[in-house]
């Protein structure tokens, strides 16, 4: 039986996570969560494979035997689709990853034609390759690279300006390998895209569905918890790798969420 007071873990190299994490906080309220951004590390999306995989089974494995999870979310794209098995391997607990939504995107598209925004080393994985001979067939799944939108998304949390020019850079990008088909369903490949649904359904217009993972993660993870008991903690905690300044700007935005004062790991 798992300690009432023993944490899910949630991780991811920035804020992206926090979309899984709300997702959570709807159907688990209770449950005590730990939240670590590698602020450090961010961001992964221009990193190579061996860096990214070696890094966050690294950090994975310190966080398991630092907080004692109950289970580990690895709220990142970039990182699961590289790492899951390598951080399956160093720790004991369920790990549930975060890939993209291909499957839900697939089976509602009309129009047969998928684009895709994910970080650089996400949009070239085999790993994505695989979903997309799986769940896809017969389908055009168009893969761009958005990684500016990942300092949007930081940016907007800690009360910046949006800067539109990614997000339009995004969608023409998108539209420009289209060669006639419509989009009409686009997959966040990435869990800080989220946070900017508002800006992408102005650049990409209302006819375009943007899907993410987030509600199906946290299901996800609320099955593998059922039955445990959850003592419900005071504030949950946010830490972070690197200077604490770096979180500086987000303390409305963590505050809303029940995060108590920021720790540095
Ligand atoms: N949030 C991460 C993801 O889902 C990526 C951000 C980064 O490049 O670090 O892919």
């Amino acid at each position: 039986m798992a300690d009432p007071s023993s944490p899910i873990l949630i991780f991811d190299s920035g804020v992206g996570g926090l979309t899984v994490y709300d997702a959570l906080r709807e159907l688990l309220p209770d449950a005590p969560v730990i939240y670590a951004a590698d602020l450090a590390g961010l961001p992964y999306g221009s990193k190579s494979e061996a860096e990214i995989a070696a890094r966050v089974a690294g950090l994975l494995g310190r966080m398991g035997e630092r907080f004692a999870p109950r289970l580990a979310c690895i709220a990142c794209n970039t990182a699961s689709t590289i790492a899951l098995g390598m951080v399956r391997d160093v720790l004991e607990i369920p790990i549930v990853g975060t890939v993209p939504a291909i499957k839900p995107a697939a089976a509602q598209t009309r129009t047969g034609v998928i684009g895709l925004i994910g970080t650089e080393a996400t949009i070239r994985q085999r790993y994505v390759d695989d979903l997309e001979a799986r769940f896809a067939q017969g389908k055009s799944l168009l893969r761009v690279a958005a990684p500016d939108l990942v300092a949007c998304a930081e940016a907007k949390l800690r009360g910046g300006r949006v800067d539109t020019v990614a997000i339009d850079r995004a969608a023409s990008d998108l539209r420009a390998k289209t060669k006639g088909g419509s989009i009409d369903t686009l997959v966040l490949a990435c869990t800080h895209f989220p946070l900017l649904a508002d800006e992408l359904s102005a650049a990409f217009g209302e006819g375009v569905a943007l899907v993410d993972g987030a509600q199906g993660i946290a299901r996800r993870i609320a099955d593998l918890v059922e039955g445990q008991p959850m003592a419900r903690p005071q504030a949950n905690r946010f830490v972070i790798t690197g200077p604490l300044d770096a979180a500086a700007g987000l303390k409305q935005a963590l505050e809303r969420r029940g995060f108590g004062q920021t720790e540095s790991f």
